[in-house]
């Protein structure tokens, strides 16, 4: 895992969960690198033995540029997440948030039909890019986005098309008819200022669903839950996200399970 600062990372914990399952001879590093010094230190780790990395902020975007091959999802958002480290010294670049994203909402509401409702995506950077890109590939038809500063929801809308832009004062009303309302801002997490949003106008069998994992359940999803929606936490998207690159990288596929949730969360101080 490469990122600046780095040392509050969980996918050490996360991968380590699975290298010890899978009794695989290998480690998972969290690796600082500062934000000018991306390319020099990501070629030489590269030519060191590692199988791939994780990329994390500041570096998504400088990833994205420096690698040679690129997945189409990874293109669509912008942004690089995931490294896969190829003989001869190709790297080929993924974004696997979009994945982590809709595998966190599928299974934990199997029964959610992308096709039955509009989305209201709160927030307009690069998570919410995983975001809309995840909801285009399953078909939601109508997708609202809403952010503070509007220029970069249009720059959103200029980049997929076909996006619905809402000004962030009318959050309340853009709820209306609203299947799925995903929160991608950092209102709610620790040490910032809540999220103030009144969601009573959402369809009645409403999935809510925080990126935020710090707290666990935001104020958002105690009003979801206390409204009658189906509430989705924020730390399966972060789990489900590794799964494409540990397997890339170790040639086993990892799941998420009960135990790895609570192995991971023990690392966030929850027990
Ligand atoms: P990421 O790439 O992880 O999604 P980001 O680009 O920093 O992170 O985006 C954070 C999101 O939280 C943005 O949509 C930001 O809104 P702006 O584009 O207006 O900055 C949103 N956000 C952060 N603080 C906010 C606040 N106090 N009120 C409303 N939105 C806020």
């Amino acid at each position: 895992m490469i990122g600046w600062p780095i040392s509050h990372s969980l996918s050490p914990r996360l991968h380590g969960f699975w290298l010890k399952q899978f009794n695989i001879d290998g480690v998972y590093l969290p690796i600082p690198i500062r934000p000018n010094d991306f390319e020099a230190k990501i070629k030489s780790l590269s030519q060191n033995g590692f199988a791939g990395f994780n990329v994390t902020v500041p570096h998504k975007e400088t990833a994205y540029k420096f690698v040679d091959t690129l997945t189409e999802t990874a293109r669509e958002i912008g942004a690089v997440n995931t490294i896969v480290c190829h003989e001869g010294g190709c790297l080929a670049g993924d974004n696997t948030d979009a994945f982590g994203f809709i595998s966190n909402i599928k299974t934990t509401v199997p029964s959610w039909k992308p096709d039955l409702s509009s989305a209201l995506v709160l927030g307009a950077g690069g998570a919410a890019r995983a975001v809309v890109s995840a909801l285009r590939a399953e078909g939601v038809d109508e997708i609202r986005i809403c952010n503070r500063t509007r220029e970069r929801a249009e720059e959103l809308e200029a980049h997929f098309g076909n996006l619905n832009v809402v000004d962030w004062d009318t959050r309340n009303d853009a709820c209306e008819g609203v299947g799925l309302l995903v929160n991608t801002t950092t209102l709610g997490m620790v040490g910032k200022p809540p999220l103030e949003i009144n969601i009573d106008q959402l369809c009645d069998d409403a999935v809510v669903n925080d990126i935020v994992y710090a707290p666990l359940e935001t104020d958002l999803l105690k009003s979801a839950k206390i409204l009658g929606y189906q509430p989705v936490d924020g730390i399966g998207m972060l789990l489900h996200q590794a799964r494409p690159g540990f397997e890339a990288w170790f040639g086993q596929r990892p799941e998420v399970t009960d135990e790895l949730c609570a192995h991971v969360l023990a690392g966030l101080g929850h027990s």
